[in-house]
């Protein structure tokens, strides 16, 4: 990560989150990594979401990072849990006021009728809490994703990639190279 951000791309921190149904239907979509220590890696969407359902039956997910211009892949492998109500009014309030009027208007992910019923939406709840801190809503929040395998892959010469996996195991960190 320190490597991507000295390279001054454009989103370093976007992945791709891979999620799957109760029928085993995988999907995928773009979150923003907001955070990463020695717990995992942890995002913010709604709880109430594809994501956020799949994820309430399934808690597996994968997350994939690419850097096309450094020829960089990290795939990352682990359960997702929710973070603290603590924890997710304290990012909620750092985020700016217009997204957090959005996230009040916005049921990601449910079909709506136009883009005009979307806009009244966000009017209304703009004038409801015109004079006012503007609450978290209830279903929105992070996760952190706690990773059971972690692979950095590194493009090289002739397609003899460098593939190196961390794989959690009760006695700690196993590190393994995989053929490219
Ligand atoms: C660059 C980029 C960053 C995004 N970041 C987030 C994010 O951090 N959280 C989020 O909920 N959606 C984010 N989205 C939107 C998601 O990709 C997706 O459309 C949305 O979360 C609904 O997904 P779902 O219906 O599968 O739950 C982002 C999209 C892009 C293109």
């Amino acid at each position: 990560m320190r490597d991507v951000l000295r390279a001054g791309l454009h989103e370093p921190n976007a992945m791709v989150l891979s999620t799957v149904s109760a029928q085993g239907r995988p999907s995928s979509r773009t979150v923003l990594l907001k955070g990463l220590d020695e717990g995992g890696f942890v995002f913010f969407t709604n709880y109430s979401s594809r994501k956020g359902t799949e994820l309430a039956a399934t808690p597996r997910c994968s997350l994939l990072f690419l850097w096309h211009v450094l020829e960089r892949q990290v795939r990352v492998e682990g359960a997702a849990m929710r973070l603290s109500a603590d924890e997710n009014d304290a990012y909620f309030w750092t985020r700016p006021r217009a997204s957090q009027i959005g996230a009040w208007a916005s049921p990601q992910s449910e079909v709506v009728a136009d883009r005009s019923a979307l806009d009244e939406r966000y009017s209304l709840l703009a004038q409801r809490f015109a004079d006012e801190r503007v609450p978290r809503p209830e279903n929105w929040g992070g996760y952190c994703v706690e990773p059971e395998s972690v692979e950095f892959w590194q493009g090289r010469l002739g397609r003899m990639h460098d593939r190196i996996r961390y794989r959690r195991t009760p006695d700690g960190w196993v590190t393994e190279r995989l053929a490219p």
